[in-house]
This record gives C-alpha cells, structure tokens and sequence, in this order.
C-alpha cells in the first residue's frame, strides 16, 4: 500500500469539494451518490491512476461517487507482467484514494478471456495447474477489501452460443468458473462474488439472457458461491436499443434466484446518429434512462457504476478525428472538459425515481 505520506503529495487526496457546475453553468450541489444512497444503492464509477492526476476528475469522481473499479489496473497483464512477479503500484495507489477518501471498491476482473499476460496461455497448456487461477485469485482477495468482485467476467460467447473460447476453458473446461467463485470465497468470505457479463442489455439477445440464466441456474445447482450478476451496460443510442419488456422479464428471473444485480460498466454509446452535438447528448441520456428506469425497478438491484466519469479518456474511434476534428464520444456523465451533461441528469432523474423498496 502506498504511504500517507506519498499519496497527500501526490496531491490526489481528499479535496474540499465545491459545487460542481453544469454545462449552462448553475451551481448544482446534488450528487449522484446522495440520490443513491436515499434511493437504497450505491453510485460509482471506473477510475484509473492517470485520471485521479487530474484534480477536476478527482473533485467530481469524490462527488458524485461512493465506490470506484480499477479501470485497467487490475488486469492481470498489468498486475502480474512476468509470471509470480507482481506490480501492485497502480492498484494499490487507488485502493489507497478510496480508503483515504471514504470511498468502497469493487474489484474486476479476476478471471477473464482478455488481457492476460503473454506467458499465461502457454503456462496453462504446458500444465493444466488449477494454482495458476486459484493461486492469483487468493492473492488479490486476501490483499484488498472489496464490496464486490467480478470474479468470471465474459464467459459466454457474444451470439449467446455457448461459452467463449479462454486460456481457461481450453486448461479446465467449464467447470473453470466454478473453481474460481470457490477459490474466491475460500480466499474472502465477506466479499460479494459477481459473474459478470455484456449481452442482456439489448433488445434482440434473447438468446444470451436465455444462456445466462442456464449458467447461473447450473453455478446455484451446483451450489457454487455466487452472490450476484452483473450487467455491463455498455449501451447504444442509435443501435440496438433495450427492450424494456424484455429486460425487466429477465432481471425478474434473476432475482427470484437470490441474485443481486449491479449495473458495473454503464456507459452509452453515440455513433451512428446525428452529428449534432444536442442530438446525441439527448440519444444517450434517453437510452440510459430506459435502461436504468427499469433496472432500479428490481429490488436486487444495489449498485450502478458507469465506465469512468468523462469523455476525456475515451480514445476515440480514429485519432486523427479528435486532432482535426476535435471530435469524441459522449459516453460519459461528464464532457473533456468536465462539465454535466444531459446524461447526468438523466442518472439523478432516473435515480431519484426509484421506488423506495
Ligand atoms: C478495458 C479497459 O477500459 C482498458 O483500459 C483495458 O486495457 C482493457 O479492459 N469490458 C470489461 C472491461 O469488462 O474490463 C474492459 O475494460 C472493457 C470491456
């Protein structure tokens, strides 16, 4: 963990944190997390080390957020480069923000197709060594303290056929998930074990939510420790739009088997549409609000964490879009220069909507 010391120089600590403006530029001292919080679940968002550098992300994230997700910080080709030899310094300087900042962590992702180290696949086909999962697993979970964890993150294949192929599939076949949520609990008794998933969202992938019930039902059957599912919500707002019946149906299904639901990753897609600025800001805070409206419909629902707070740190579609045409995407609650944006409103109206159950 890095020092006090450290981390009060790093100038990243905790601020005294004056009203944030929106984009008309009224003082609005709301915050997202406060709305939560009376409605019963917690707001929060991705951070990453570069950002927490910048001290209009770190006013607003200390804000608006009860909780944070290591944005890339915990990936495992970041967290273990060279086989046993870990680098914890990024990841423990934002456990150490949240901590020094009264601020809860979930932890994502502990077991995942994508990036991986280069050596892990050839480790796992030379020998099938259950310790190359169980033993990282127990490491970051007797490490940190986490709310929530995503222990298995996308493990069912894109068109819902099915799992996707992994390193880990091919060493342990599917019985991989179960012996992750099992090293998990063992390793940490008191964190919250999360599958977690993008497919539900959307209208048309019947299909995926049919083949995620199936997973879930056999992870219970077999009476694997798992506590909730979470649904990415990476969503679009001139694509595929959710179907309200359809989401609400199936999130039904997931609470009557015990689960909780979290929404860890939302953010909102806006290519595709007008080129008009007030346009796609509209799309997207529309679309997230017909997502969320029925998502904080379902009692189980207990947290919404969005996929970093501004538009400033998504690269955009083609580099040389944003140097000459300064163009990016509006995913985000906030713009580059860290102003509210409609969608903003659309979390707190959608937030403070919500039935007190
Ligand atoms: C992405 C991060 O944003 C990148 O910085 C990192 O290099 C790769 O992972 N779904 C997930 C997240 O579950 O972990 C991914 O995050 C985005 C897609």
């Amino acid at each position: 963990m890095i020092s006090r010391r450290h981390f009060l120089a790093s100038g990243a600590s905790a601020l005294a944190v004056p009203a944030l403006t929106s984009s008309s530029g009224a003082q609005d001292r709301r915050s997202l997390k406060a709305i939560a919080a009376s409605k019963g679940f917690v707001f929060g968002t991705a951070a990453a080390t570069y950002e927490l550098k910048h001290r209009d992300f770190v006013l607003a994230a200390l804000h608006d957020c009860a909780q944070l997700v290591p944005e890339y910080e915990m990936k495992r080709d970041a967290l273990e480069p060279q086989r046993g030899q870990y680098n914890f310094t990024d990841l423990d300087a934002l456990f150490s923000f949240a901590a020094l900042n009264g601020l809860s962590m979930r932890g994502h992702p502990l077991v995942w197709y994508a990036a991986n180290p280069p050596w892990l696949a050839p480790a796992l086909q030379a020998r099938r060594d259950e310790r190359l999962m169980t033993g990282y697993i127990q490491t970051l979970m007797r490490r940190y303290t986490m709310t929530s964890v995503d222990v298995v993150n996308e493990a069912i294949a894109p068109d819902g056929n099915g799992l996707r192929p992994s390193p880990w599939l091919d060493a342990f076949g599917p019985r991989y998930i179960d012996m992750a949520f099992h090293a998990a609990r063992a390793a940490n008794p008191r964190a919250k074990l999360i599958y977690n998933d993008w497919g539900c969202e959307q209208g048309p992938n019947d299909r995926f939510r049919a083949t995620t019930l199936k997973l879930l039902d056999g992870l219970i059957a077999r009476r694997v420790p798992i506590d909730g599912l979470g649904l990415q919500g990476h969503l679009e707002a001139f694509g595929p739009r959710v179907d309200q019946r359809k989401l609400r149906d199936f999130l039904n299904e997931v609470r009557a088997r015990g689960l909780s639901i979290l929404v860890t990753e939302l953010d909102v897609l806006d290519s595709g549409g007008p080129s008009e600025i007030a346009a796609r800001d509209r799309g997207v805070a529309d679309e997230a609000r017909r997502f969320l409206d029925v998502v904080l419909d379902n009692p189980a629902t207990n947290a919404v964490l969005t996929w970093s707070l501004s538009d400033r740190y998504i690269d955009p579609p083609e580099e040389w879009k944003l140097k000459l045409m300064g163009w990016r995407f509006r995913k985000l609650p906030y713009d580059a220069q860290m102003r509210r944006k409609p969608l903003w409103n659309a979390l707190a109206q959608s937030f403070a909507g919500r039935h007190s159950f």
